[in-house]
């Protein structure tokens, strides 16, 4: 079987030169994995892939055939004794990442793993313990921060041009029957609080700062009772952060979606100097800005803001997309990769780091419990359990 990559000259993007200090990365899982090991070998500068792990061997075949030059095994142990693997990648299912992280630490590399970070406040624990007794280091792979529209937004407000975030809203809305025929552990072994609401939260995270308490509810949709869903896969989220500002999350994992009206996941941000919209897929970033009536001599009230919408799906399709207009997670996927191989060969920091996945995990923990037993529930309990405080 052939893939873009055998055929000259349809390669999407030229890879950049590699940095002379370049860290080898072995990828453990290789269904999403496979998207990180081409994002690595055609795009990042600061790492390289060398070698794969996944216990199905038609899918290790798979890469294979496209990479060839790359070491592959069914045995985690054996890519983690590999000197020339530097940073291990995981991309197998929600449940198993604690344990494939803490092997990583225990084997002297660093990580990064894909969100969740962790599914279980036990896993919590446990890896951040281990974290901090092997002084390895580790990036959650929050793959929507790192598409194009949501970067640019995150400079807009770095400039100020949002001014205080008081209220941000944020939604992941996707059906995923495909998902359990793909992957059958997505209804019994993990919850959507998790699995996709995981986006949404970590972009309220982000905005609104350390939070306080959440309020939550949840359905099992009809779709997730026919695939016998283990929790809920609706929820609708209110969030109350230290600071005082205010957020709100929504996901819905069993429902027809609706594209052309709403983005599966959007994050609208209302500052105290302006408001922006940012969407995945589509690649919009929709934001207020300065109408200057000098320019135009148009009688404009005093502060008076215009409204201006980028669209870059068409200019990022190649990066994020392999070409496609919408696709597999290509761009994100080597952004956020080269993020950390940037600061660990820079010896810098990098978001989300592990104590950061840590506490986005204890906000979903508190969505999960809030919405199985009703009220409010405190993050502060949470994030002492997980030893964080
Ligand atoms: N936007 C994103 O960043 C994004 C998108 C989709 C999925 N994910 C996450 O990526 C992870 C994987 O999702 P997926 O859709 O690729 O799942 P998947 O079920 O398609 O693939 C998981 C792979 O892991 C392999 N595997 C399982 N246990 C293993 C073991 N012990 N040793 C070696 N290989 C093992 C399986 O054989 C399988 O190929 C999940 O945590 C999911 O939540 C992230």
């Amino acid at each position: 079987m052939s893939s873009l990559h055998d055929i000259p000259g349809t390669q999407p993007v030229t890879p950049p030169p590699r940095h002379p200090k370049a860290i080898g990365v072995g990828v453990m899982g290789l269904h999403e994995g496979r998207t990180m090991l081409t994002a690595l070998a055609t795009r990042c500068r600061h790492l390289y892939p060398v070698a794969g792990c996944d216990l199905d061997a038609e899918k290790t075949a798979a890469c294979k055939r496209e990479w060839p030059g790359l070491f592959y095994t069914s045995d985690y142990d054996e890519m983690l004794e590999r000197p020339d693997v530097g940073v291990a990648a995981i991309y197998t299912p929600d449940s198993q990442h604690a344990q494939h992280i803490i092997r990583a630490f225990r084997a002297g590399k660093d990580v990064i793993c894909t969100k969740p970070l962790v599914n279980s406040l036990d896993g919590a624990r446990e890896v951040l313990a281990a974290g901090r007794q092997t002084g390895r280091r580790l990036m959650v792979g929050q793959s929507t921060r790192f598409f194009e529209p949501f970067i640019r937004q995150r400079a807009a407000f770095q400039r100020g041009e949002i001014g205080d975030v008081e209220l941000a809203d944020a939604h992941y809305i996707h059906r995923m029957d495909w998902y359990y025929r793909k992957s059958p552990w997505a209804a019994t072994d993990t919850d959507w609080v998790f699995l996709g609401l995981s986006h949404p939260l970590d972009l309220l995270r982000w905005y609104l700062g350390p939070i306080e308490r959440v309020q939550a509810i949840g359905l099992r949709s009809r779709m997730g009772g026919a695939f016998s869903v283990a929790g809920k896969d609706i929820y609708l989220v209110n969030v109350a952060a230290k600071s005082g500002a205010l957020g709100r999350a929504m996901g819905h994992y069993g429902c027809h979606e609706l594209p052309r009206a709403r983005n599966c996941i959007e994050l609208m941000l209302y500052g105290t100097e302006g408001s922006s919209l940012a969407q995945y897929h589509d690649m919009r970033y929709v934001h207020t800005t300065a109408a200057d009536a000098r320019a135009t001599g148009g009688g404009f009230q005093p502060g008076a803001l215009g409204e201006v919408v980028e669209d870059y799906l068409y200019a990022g399709r190649h990066y994020y997309f392999n070409s496609e207009v919408h696709g597999m997670h290509y761009g994100e996927f080597a952004n956020y990769a080269d993020d950390f191989g940037r600061a660990l060969v820079e010896h810098r920091p990098c978001s989300p780091d592990l104590e950061e996945g840590i506490e986005t995990f204890c906000l979903m923990e508190a969505v999960r419990r809030s919405a199985a037993v009703g009220g409010s529930v405190e993050l502060a309990p949470l994030l002492e359990e997980a030893g964080l405080h």
